[in-house]
C-alpha cells in the first residue's frame, strides 16, 4: 500500500472468528478504502498483549511516575507494552476493531489499552491536569454486539465503544469516530440490515480521510 507517503495507519483488531466475524466485515470495507498510507496490523488474539501483573507494574511505576532508572530485567518486562505503544505513536490513525464481550471490550483489546496508555508516552500529567499526547490523530473503532444499544432499556448497559472512545479521547485523539453495529444475534433482516448501515459508514468515514486531501 505504501505509495510513497509517509501516513501509516494502524489497524488493531480482535476478530478470533476470523472469516465469519461481524466486526472483520465492517474492518475490512474500511480497509478496501484506504488510499495513499501504510497500513499496519496488530492481531490481539495472536500477539496477546502483557497484562499488568507484580514485576512489569512495579517497573511502570518506578520508571515513568517516579522517573527513576530500572534494571535491564524490569525493562524487559516492559518490552511488550514498549513495543505496542511506539507501535501505536508511530501511527497518524489508528482503527480498533472488536466484538462486545460482556457489555465492554473483549480481555486482549482492554490489555492493549493498558499496554499503549502508559504515563509520558500517550498521555500525561502536569501541574494537576491531565493532558493527552497523541493530538492531530485519528481514531477509529469498529464494534459488532449480539444486543442494540443504540437506544431504549439497553443503551446504558452499553462499555465498549463508550469507553473506547473516551480512551482515545484521553490520549488526547483529535478525530474519534466509532461504529457500532448492533443486532448481530438476533433477526437476520435486522442483522443484515445494521451490518450493511454499518458497512456503509466504515466505507464513508475510510472515504473521509483518505479520499480527500490526499
Ligand atoms: C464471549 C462472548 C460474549 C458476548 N457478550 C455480548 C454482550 O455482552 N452483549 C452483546 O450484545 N453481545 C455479546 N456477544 C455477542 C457478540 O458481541 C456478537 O455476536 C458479535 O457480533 C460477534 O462478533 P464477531 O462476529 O466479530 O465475532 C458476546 C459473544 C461472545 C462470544
Amino acid at each position: 500500500m505504501t505509495q510513497g507517503k509517509s501516513l501509516k495507519t494502524l489497524i488493531v483488531q480482535y476478530t478470533p472468528r476470523n472469516e465469519r466475524s461481524n466486526t472483520k466485515k465492517i474492518l475490512d470495507a474500511f480497509i478496501g478504502e484506504i488510499k495513499n498510507s501504510n497500513i499496519e496490523k496488530l492481531d490481539l488474539a495472536k500477539d496477546v498483549p502483557d497484562l499488568f501483573l507484580e514485576d512489569n507494574l512495579d517497573a511502570y511505576i518506578h520508571r515513568d511516575y517516579l522517573g527513576e532508572t530500572i534494571s535491564a530485567e524490569q525493562k524487559n518486562s516492559l518490552a511488550k507494552m514498549d513495543r505496542m505503544t511506539e507501535q501505536l505513536k508511530s501511527a497518524d490513525i489508528v482503527v480498533v476493531a472488536y466484538p462486545m464481550n460482556n457489555f465492554s471490550m473483549p480481555a486482549a483489546v482492554k490489555a492493549w489499552f493498558d499496554s499503549v496508555m502508559l504515563k509520558g508516552k500517550t498521555w500525561d500529567a502536569k501541574n494537576g491536569s491531565y493532558m493527552g499526547l497523541m493530538n492531530g490523530k485519528k481514531a477509529l473503532t469498529v464494534v459488532s454486539a449480539g444486543g442494540n444499544y443504540e437506544n431504549g432499556p439497553m443503551a446504558s448497559w452499553e462499555h465498549a465503544l463508550s469507553l473506547t472512545n473516551l480512551e482515545f479521547k484521553f490520549m488526547g485523539y483529535s478525530d474519534i469516530r466509532g461504529i457500532l453495529a448492533g443486532g448481530m444475534n438476533g433477526e437476520e433482516s435486522i442483522k443484515l440490515s445494521n451490518l450493511d448501515k454499518s458497512i456503509k459508514q466504515a466505507k464513508s468515514i475510510a472515504q473521509e480521510w483518505y479520499h480527500k486531501n490526499n
